[in-house]
């Protein structure tokens, strides 16, 4: 379709106004390298009319344009000195049927300077953006759900159940166990489910904190409220959390004074700050735990009994990992995939018995350093007993290299032997890929032995 002289004016002022408002200069030169189009006035007042037909090295100092015409190469985003302005220059040449016909440059800001001004701006923006982040740190969301929590105990089960029944209330929730059982996973898994999962999740770990600096970690103190406190005053622990859950951990460690101040605030459902006369309204859930056993504490005088009752109105007891036998194979392979990221890792029979024997005194955080640390010792993508350290790799390796120590679980001598010889079996089949012929082999006996061993100890085939 042949366009109409009105409407090519038009579309020519529209174009013109476009590079106007698009570039602070702009301007075009034919093959020859004379001027086509010049929108220069904004930056050297020259107008368009004097110099049309012009070359572009008459009447633009320093100018390259002439050479892109040559090159036929872009040049993008140079600096050029115009009238004492380091501007941003870019040049680009006209190509038609893979010939330079021409070269357009452009200018883009009319001083380095204005770059600058947005790259500051960008900084600026970079920085503000690392203080939001660092502030929603330091609100303390709940980083763990209850899907992280990996269990196939029943009794874990309904430990669960029951902390996910709790996290909808309000109640308090006392959670005892030993080091490494999750203990914090259940006390943040509660929190992420409950409304108030958008709120502040605070950790106060009770151990950690002075005696004396007690009541202003937790409460908070005005400006001035002592001497060698702060002139800006400091927001407790309990208001931070307000409208979310406050979890105290290693609650035995409470010292007694402070167990009498908290009893009033969780009756009051306020707190003062030190040096202050306003009392602040509190809406916080308290989570506690601890790896003592606390009902002990409160017969010795050690722990207030008020306090306790107050704080277990839910009561969760998470057993220690070796009285969770299923749960030693679920979180090893758990860990396995966790920690070997690029490639499948397998565990031998005989390793998995040697870390389901063990009593692990650290419970889930020492299995997890266990096969983090065994991984990277691992050579093949099976993980063995030799990749285990000593005191787990208690029955020895198949091999005998390590010697075998017996089991301080009061087992008999015949129940162990038929452990060991089980567990070998099991890694000889494993290792020769459950060729009956090879395993008999690696293990110096008969095939038909073998047979007889593997129907007496129940080993499937
Ligand atoms: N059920 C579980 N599923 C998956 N990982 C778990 C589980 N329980 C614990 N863990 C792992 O063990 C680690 C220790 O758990 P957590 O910090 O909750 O223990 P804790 O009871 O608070 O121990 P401590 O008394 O030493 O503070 C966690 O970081 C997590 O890696
Ligand atoms: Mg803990």
């Amino acid at each position: 379709m042949i366009k109409s002289y009105e409407q090519l004016k038009w579309e020519m002022e529209i174009l013109d106004e476009f590079i106007e408002k698009a570039y602070e200069g702009l301007i075009i030169i034919d093959r020859e390298g004379k001027i086509v189009k010049f929108k220069y006035e904004r930056l050297l007042d020259i107008k368009e009319e004097d110099v049309i037909g012009k070359h572009v090295t008459d009447v633009i100092e320093n100018t390259r344009l002439h050479i892109v015409l040559k090159t036929g190469t872009p040049e993008i985003g140079d600096i050029q000195k115009i009238k004492g302005h380091d501007v941003v220059t870019s040049r680009i040449p006209i190509i038609r049927s893979g010939e330079v016909v021409g070269a357009v440059g452009t200018i883009l800001f009319k001083d380095v300077q204005e770059v600058k001004h947005l790259s500051d701006h960008l900084e600026k923006m970079k920085a503000h953006v690392k203080k939001v982040n660092k502030e929603l740190k330091r609100l303390n969301l709940a980083k763990y759900s209850f899907e992280q929590i990996l269990t196939a105990d029943p009794q874990m089960v309904m430990l669960i159940h029951t902390a996910k029944m709790a996290a909808e209330t309000n109640s308090s929730v006392y959670i005892e166990g030993a080091s490494g059982t999750g203990k914090e996973y259940f006390a943040h898994a509660i929190h992420e489910a409950s409304y108030r999962r958008y709120a502040p999740f605070i950790r106060i770990n009770c151990a950690s904190i002075p005696k004396d600096l007690f009541e202003s970690e937790l409460f908070g103190y005005e400006p001035g409220a002592f001497t060698g406190a702060s002139t800006h005053g400091r927001i407790g622990k309990f208001e931070l959390a307000n409208g979310g859950t406050i979890f105290l951990d290693e609650l035995s460690a409470m010292p007694l004074e402070m167990q009498v101040k908290l009893l009033r605030v969780i009756e009051e459902r306020e707190i003062e700050r030190i040096g202050g006369n306003q009392s602040i309204q509190l809406d916080v859930r308290i989570i506690s735990a601890s790896n003592e056993n606390l009902y002990d504490l409160t017969a010795t005088g050690q722990f207030r009994h008020d306090l306790y009752y107050r704080l277990n109105v839910v009561g969760l007891k998470l057993p220690p990992l070796k009285e969770r036998q299923r749960d030693v194979a679920l979180l090893t392979h758990h860990f396995l995939s966790q920690f070997a990221k690029d490639k499948p890792i397998e565990i031998t029979k005989q390793a998995l018995n040697a870390l389901e024997a063990y009593s692990w005194p650290g419970n889930v955080r020492e299995l997890r350093n266990v096969i983090e640390s065994a991984l990277a010792l691992i050579q093949s993508n099976v993980l063995t007993i030799r990749e285990l350290p000593e005191n787990i790799s208690l029955y020895g390796s198949a091999h005998g290299s390590k010697g075998y120590a017996f089991a301080s679980d009061g087992l008999d001598l015949k129940v162990k032997l038929d452990q060991l010889e089980r567990q070998m079996i099991e890694e000889a089949l494993y290792q020769s890929g459950d060729c009956k012929t090879k395993a008999a082999q690696m293990l110096g006996i008969h095939r038909t032995a073998l047979y007889k061993k593997m129907h007496k100890l129940g080993i499937l085939s």
